[in-house]
């Protein structure tokens, strides 16, 4: 079983349909912590109601930057995770996680990187520059973090088709719908040891 830590900052559906699996045995791990800078959104409001323990880290309560750094580790330390999940998470985390957590942290993407990814690709944003681009294809990515914004190795992807009637709000609905199935069914490969790193690129046995 592992142990799993949650960033999210905002709607936390893809943290709540990961615990959903868990609950239902789908997924052989649990969500140690939610950590969140935002102590007003939904993922927390769900964290409080399903008794999942919580951490708020943002700079009003950690000014100083060196102790809001060490006080991410000493969280995951205290809880030995396993796996972080960034879940939404709008807040960049510190090198220093990244470094300890090499290819134990995964973020999920709303496209198909390494298209529309990168600084400034979030939220609505993509969804606006994939219609703007004409491509016919878009999707949701799971890869692994490294230091650079939405580069680390590629663990899953799926896509869906653009339909010449798709507003942005349409794709980021239809998107959403893969994220929550992809990011599931990644983390669960992973608590199985299904997720192996060879030559720098993710090889899933199923
Ligand atoms: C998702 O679109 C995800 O791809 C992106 O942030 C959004 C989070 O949604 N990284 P939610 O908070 O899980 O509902």
């Amino acid at each position: 079983m592992k142990n799993i830590a949650v960033f999210a900052s905002g709607s936390g559906s893809n943290f709540i349909k990961i615990n959903e699996n868990i609950i239902n045995n789908n997924i052989n791990g649990k969500i140690k912590v939610l950590i969140s800078n935002n102590p007003r959104c939904d993922a927390v409001e769900y964290a409080i109601k399903n008794n999942i323990n919580f951490k708020i880290i943002n700079n009003h309560r950690y000014p100083e930057k060196k102790i809001k750094d060490k006080e991410y580790q000493n969280i995951l330390s205290k809880s030995e995770i396993d796996l972080i999940l960034l879940a939404g998470f709008m807040k960049k985390i510190p090198f220093s996680i990244i470094e300890n957590f090499k290819n134990k942290i995964m973020n999920i993407h709303p496209s198909i990187l390494p298209s529309f990814g990168g600084p400034g690709f979030y939220g609505i944003k993509v969804h606006e520059a994939v219609i703007e681009s004409g491509n016919k294809l878009t999707g949701a990515t799971v890869h692994f973090v490294d230091e650079e914004y939405d580069r680390g190795p590629i663990i899953f992807q799926k896509s869906i088709d653009v339909l010449s009637d798709d507003g942005p709000t349409d794709l980021s609905k239809k998107v959403l719908k893969i994220e929550h199935e992809i990011y599931s069914k990644v983390v669960k490969y992973y608590c199985e040891n299904k997720i192996k790193i060879i030559k720098d690129k993710v090889v899933i046995s199923e």
